[in-house]
């Protein structure tokens, strides 16, 4: 069987608000993304997944969705979105979209509907209950953004749910007009040539029946964020859940190659579920393991295996390093383990989403007080929960305002934007960027890369901090090694690997007694941060 686009492609997620702004308003737009697309191309890039465009009232920047089937005039309109994918189209890029279902804007029609009166016939179409018997909230249930997940309506006298903010009433799933009116938006978008979706946290969509108190955490502390006090038990990942995702790929598969991506934080088993029974649910659950694991030889190298092996028959694995709601992989440990970060992220098994801004290496920025967005910094200030830091504009080249916008951003750019920049940056042959592009090349030349088997090198034989492991697809072979800490290591090489070359090294000449593209003999020296990936000396040059 040949692999799907999705199983083979890399995807980019472009945060549209930070990408390039065309019309001089300090906001990102879709005309913006269109005149980057040689950019992506040229990174080598086979898909991007946009984060939400549609009309919003932008509390929560996008996520609080005022109508499904249009675009919001800051990004542009309909038709420019309809000309953005014919030209990625035309230019072999799939164009993804962000689907947020499980909750509303607070200024959509349906909610504006369902809140005018208990007898409207879109009530049912959000969470709506009386007062706990005391009064006050019904129930014990905290938003993800701190504060109780439940707002009263003086005028119906009645509290709705809202899993995030209180703009951000959450839908009702359990009613079947609910899920035909969002069906019916995955449908719109499937018509005009979306290749896929990336769905906003799937697992909350079903909440338990009679809505019970969530326990109490015993591992919460100040600092964690108020949403932690209680364990989300019954307010999210329930059975009922499964089924909407299996309803979901059906559309999808109706209309072709299609791909449906769950935004899902759980642990690994619970995780696996999403794939759905006989992996009909979404194609790929994504997979944030890499966001917070401890950069550690051992752990990533038991992280990596158990993930493999709790996989389903079937499931396709998938990688992701870096999104719009996590620290940046640079800010975390460093730019010279993120650059051994970008060779695993590229050649891991399974599908790798590359987060705008990371192949520029892009690191922490301060985000002045006053300029401060994040309704999650606002609401819990102070605890770094922010995420206005990894949602900064992309730097384009040296000129004021790094060439995203002719006015003052929406954010503030890195402050090393001069050096830090994509005109620089792609001039400087051992440049974060070049090794990305050269990276996704290599990705692209080898498929033992993207579709091979993957096993990780005898424990026995990795030296510590050493994380090595094999591709291998048809005759291809490949090993990569990579130092994950700052001493040099010597590793023993499999004997199929002695006098492997060197295709490619994340430190520019590699260690000093090999250049790159010499042999290794038996064993090979990994440079202090040095990533490689070695081809058995028989294997014809790509
Ligand atoms: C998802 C999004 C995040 C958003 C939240 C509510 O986690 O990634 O940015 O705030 O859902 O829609």
């Amino acid at each position: 069987m040949s692999a799907a686009w999705w199983q083979e492609g890399v995807i980019y997620q472009v945060y549209p608000r930070s990408f390039q702004d065309t019309d001089g308003d300090g906001v990102g737009d879709l005309k913006g993304i269109e005149a980057r697309l040689d950019y992506l191309v040229d990174l080598g890039v086979d898909a991007i997944w946009i984060s939400p465009i549609y009309p919003s009232p932008m509390a929560d920047f996008g996520y609080d969705v005022a109508d499904y089937c249009d675009v919001d005039p800051r990004f542009g309109t309909l038709a420019e979105f309809d000309r953005l994918l014919a030209a990625a189209h035309d230019k072999n890029i799939r164009v993804l979209l962000d689907f947020v279902p499980n909750h509303s804007s607070s200024r959509h029609l349906w909610f504006l509907a369902s809140k005018s009166s208990r007898t409207n016939p879109k009530r049912d179409w959000y969470i709506w209950r009386d007062p706990a018997p005391g009064g006050g909230p019904p129930n014990n249930w905290i938003s993800d953004f701190g504060g109780s997940a439940w707002e009263w309506d003086e005028s119906t006298g009645q509290y709705y749910l809202h899993a995030f903010l209180k703009e951000q009433p959450d839908l009702n799933w359990r009613n079947p007009a609910v899920r035909e009116a969002m069906y019916d938006v995955l449908r719109f978008w499937f018509a005009r040539g979306v290749d896929g979706f990336r769905i906003d946290v799937l697992w909350h969509l079903i909440k338990a029946e009679g809505l019970p108190d969530n326990p109490p955490n015993p591992a919460y502390h100040a600092g964690m964020g108020e949403m932690h006090r209680v364990q989300q038990l019954h307010s999210t990942d329930q059975p009922e859940v499964l089924a909407i995702a299996e309803e979901m790929r059906k559309i999808a598969d109706s209309c072709g190659e299609r791909v449906l991506i769950g935004e899902i934080y759980l642990p690994l088993e619970r995780l696996m579920h999403y794939y759905g029974r006989d992996v009909a649910g979404v194609h790929l659950p994504f997979n944030f393991q890499l966001l917070e694991a401890p950069w550690k030889a051992e752990v990533l190298a038991r992280m990596i295996a158990e993930y493999e092996a709790a996989l389903p028959s079937g499931g396709w694995p998938n990688w992701v390093l870096g999104n719009h709601d996590r620290p940046r992989i640079a800010a975390r440990i460093g730019e010279a383990q993120a650059r051994v970060a970008a060779v695993l992220l590229l050649t891991l098994r399974g599908t790798p989403t590359i987060y705008y801004g990371d192949e520029l290496g892009l690191g922490h920025v301060e985000i002045p007080a006053a300029w401060v967005q994040d309704p999650r910094e606002l609401r819990e200030p102070g605890l770094g929960l922010g995420r206005d830091p990894v949602r900064t504009p992309m730097p384009w080249d040296a000129t004021p305002n790094g060439g995203f916008s002719t006015a003052v951003p929406w954010l503030p750019l890195c402050s090393d934007f001069a050096d830090r920049n994509v005109a620089r940056l792609e001039q400087v042959p051992g440049s974060m960027l070049t090794l990305y592009r050269q990276l996704l090349a290599l990705r692209r030349a080898h498929s033992a890369l993207s579709i091979g088997t993957f096993a990780l090198l005898d424990a026995s034989s990795a030296a510590p901090d050493v994380l090595a492991y094999e591709r291998r697809h048809g005759d291809e072979r490949l090993l990569i090694a990579l130092n994950l800490g700052s001493t040099p290591r010597e590793l023993a090489l499999p004997a199929w690997a002695h006098d492997a070359r060197r295709l490619l090294s994340t430190v520019e000449s590699g260690d000093s007694r090999f250049g790159s593209g010499t042999e290794t003999g038996t064993r090979v020296v990994l440079g202090a941060d040095e990533g490689l990936v070695l081809a058995p000396s028989f294997a014809p040059e790509v």
